[in-house]
């Protein structure tokens, strides 16, 4: 059973098609791309997939579930966590804090337990700090923990989000552009850090991106969006030599 199966999902956007019959089917532990030039349909797909939008047609099943139409709350509560093209950071709080919202959002207090301090929410509130600590030095992010997010590196903003996506405990991860604003050196460092996390957490990832070596260095296969329809997708040797690609979109792409 393919951990993520989209069929004839099209969503348009008032008189705009944004997506048309897009098609996937992504097996559990895989690294997928999805490529395509500027306003192609990508973070749309992303967006109908995490629930941001419901699709105009198209089903959308996961685990064997059909997804379409929930809301995101639900779909990250089964297993899907994403990180956003702009990042969406508390950047006013420390590295740590923005760690635990994310774990926090998990987790529902009855109004009791709102009100009161009660033995059971500190001692729930200890373990979020515990989890939310662990995790970052997973990802060797601990000693930023106090830093303020708007003063760290941009490289360590990008895997503070991932590791807001984690908390959720996701099977699959989507990333949209996870290297925009990168140096190569970050973009390197990026590709092992994302084949550890695949490693680490079991996951399945499935990113957007425009960096050439970056998107056919790490994925196994490669979808192509153009105007919201698949022109191309294949292993990325074959995109790489695909006559249509080429022409709507290689020419654009990064080399770094
Ligand atoms: N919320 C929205 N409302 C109206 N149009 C949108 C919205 N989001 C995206 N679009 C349009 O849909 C098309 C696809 O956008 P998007 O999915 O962001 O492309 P990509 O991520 O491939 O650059 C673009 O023409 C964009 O302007
Ligand atoms: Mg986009």
């Amino acid at each position: 059973m393919p951990l993520l199966e989209i069929k004839h999902l099209t969503h348009w956007f008032g008189g705009l098609r944004a997506v048309h019959d897009f098609n996937l089917k992504l097996e559990p532990g895989e690294i997928r791309g999805l490529i395509g030039p500027n306003g192609a349909g990508k973070t749309t797909v992303f967006n109908l997939v995490t629930g941001f939008y419901k699709p105009t047609e198209g089903r959308i099943i996961f685990m064997g579930k059909d997804i379409t139409g929930k809301r995101p709350h639900e779909i990250a509560r089964m297993g899907i966590g994403r990180t956003f093209q702009n990042l969406r950071l508390w950047t006013h709080l420390t590295a740590l804090d923005n760690i635990k919202v994310a774990f926090y959002s998990q987790i529902r207090y009855g109004l009791v337990g709102a009100f009161f301090n009660t033995r059971a929410r500190r001692e729930e509130e200890e373990r979020i700090d515990h989890e939310a600590r662990n995790l970052m030095k997973m990802l060797g992010i601990d000693q930023y923990a106090n830093w303020v997010v708007s003063g760290l590196p941009y490289g360590i903003q990008r895997k503070v989000e991932i590791a807001r996506a984690l908390a959720t405990k996701p099977r699959l991860l989507l990333l949209d552009e996870p290297t925009a604003g990168m140096s190569p050196a970050e973009m390197r460092e990026t590709m092992d850090f994302i084949l550890f996390i695949r490693e680490k957490f079991n996951l399945t990832i499935w990113l957007i991106e425009h960096k050439m070596k970056f998107v056919m260095g790490l994925c196994e296969w490669i979808q192509v969006l153009n105007f919201g329809e698949t022109i191309a997708e294949g292993p990325p040797k074959e995109i790489q030599r695909h006559p249509e690609v080429i022409k709507a979109y290689l020419g654009e792409m990064v080399e770094l």
